[in-house]
């Protein structure tokens, strides 16, 4: 080859790499800004997280679990789209996470290890931890929810699902642009006492407070007081925000806490979320849901956590989650007279 022509086609080649290496450059470029622009990876406009307080025994709550985690799986639209936090002590050993991974293989499962603090122990502080715990620790103890959730849904261990919802939950409570759904309202009146007493000296005594979860009402103070009225809450949904815009929500549950009150006294959860959101003196949304919920083998109602149980369904469904890995890759859905088994 001639040397020119040598070096003319080496300055071609040259020419046509830098054309070349430009336009791949404005390429990557033009790329990185559009993915700041239009972000791909996040196909919802909010993120919803379903949470579980779980038990440590590697039988009977564990089958629950699989029993509750499955009929997700089965029957809640677009699961595929939301988290599952499961929060539990440290007893829960490495084996029964595996098994829950392995079990619920389908779900998107994160644990998260948490370390109840018991100031007076007795016979019933684990259920104090538990009413403690989805009452102030969820909120204001730990801050994993805050950076990866928009909307918490709690769903119990012992709930299920037992039919295919007609909507997806997070959508339907996004699209009503709610604060809070539930699904049931009744009175619980363990501990009241004590919780009218504290409301009143919370309260400012020269003006009587009240509030409504729809349209039931109560009294915060004043003559008559709060009555108990309080939202069944083994499952609802909040927008987690509502939880840090009122800052009265905060200062009425650590002076809770500085009493111990959860441990001292038989203040239960659902009184407490209640008061949370009746001391919030903004308009806030807050709706019934309805859609196919067990909750073990009693308060499954939809219109009042009533306790009547199935008599022989009720026998079959306690000697059923004896059973070792009964749950596993299966969802028990006990109804008034039979107790039926689906495959996941
Ligand atoms: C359980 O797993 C964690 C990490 O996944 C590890 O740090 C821990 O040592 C394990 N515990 C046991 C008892 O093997
Ligand atoms: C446990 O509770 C006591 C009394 O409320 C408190 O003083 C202590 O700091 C708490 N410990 C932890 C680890 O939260
Ligand atoms: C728990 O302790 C209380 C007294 O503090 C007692 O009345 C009750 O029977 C105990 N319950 C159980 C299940 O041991
Ligand atoms: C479950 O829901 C479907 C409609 O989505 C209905 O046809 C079916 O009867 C329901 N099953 C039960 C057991 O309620
Ligand atoms: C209630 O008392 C506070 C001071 O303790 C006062 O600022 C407020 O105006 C009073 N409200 C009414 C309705 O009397
Ligand atoms: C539990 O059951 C599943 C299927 O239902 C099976 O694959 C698994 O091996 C079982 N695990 C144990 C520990 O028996």
């Amino acid at each position: 080859m001639h040397p020119n022509l040598f070096r003319q086609k080496c300055l071609l080649t040259t020419i046509s790499l830098a054309i070349s290496y430009s336009i791949l450059y404005y390429l990557i470029l033009y790329s990185n800004i559009n993915k700041k622009t239009f972000p791909v990876s996040k196909p919802l406009p909010y993120r919803g997280c379903i949470v579980s307080l779980i038990r440590s025994d590697k039988l009977v709550s564990l089958n629950r679990l699989l029993n509750m985690l499955n009929s997700l799986t089965l029957y809640f639209r677009n699961i595929h789209q939301y988290p599952i936090f499961l929060f539990h002590e440290p007893t829960l050993e490495n084996d029964t996470k595996r098994q829950i991974l392995y079990c619920a293989s389908k779900l998107n499962i994160r644990f998260y290890e948490i370390h109840f603090n018991v100031t007076i122990p007795s016979n019933r502080s684990g259920y104090a931890s538990m009413c403690q715990f989805w009452s102030y620790d969820i909120w204001f103890k730990y801050n994993i929810l805050q950076s990866q959730c928009d909307y918490v849904m709690r769903f119990d261990d012992d709930s299920y699902l037992s039919n295919l919802t007609a909507n997806d939950l997070f959508e339907e409570f996004h699209r009503n642009q709610l604060d809070y759904a539930y699904r049931v309202i009744y009175r619980d009146t363990n501990g009241i006492e004590f919780i009218r007493d504290n409301l009143r000296s919370f309260l400012a005594t020269n003006k009587t407070r009240s509030g409504c979860i729809e349209l039931m009402c109560s009294f915060l103070n004043g003559p008559y007081g709060y009555d108990g009225l309080a939202v069944y809450n083994n499952f609802f949904v909040i927008r987690l925000d509502l939880m840090y815009e009122h800052k009265v929500i905060e200062r009425y549950l650590k002076q809770l806490i500085a009493l111990d009150a959860f441990y001292r006294y038989r203040v239960g959860d659902a009184n407490i979320q209640t008061i949370c959101l009746l001391l919030i003196d903004k308009p806030v949304k807050i709706s019934s849901m309805n859609f196919p919920y067990a909750h073990n083998v009693h308060g499954a109602s939809d219109i009042g956590p009533t306790f009547g149980y199935f008599d022989t369904v009720a026998l079959m469904w306690y000697f059923t989650m004896k059973t070792p890995n009964v749950t596993c890759k299966s969802v028990f859905i006990a109804s008034r007279y039979t107790l039926t088994r689906r495959n996941v």
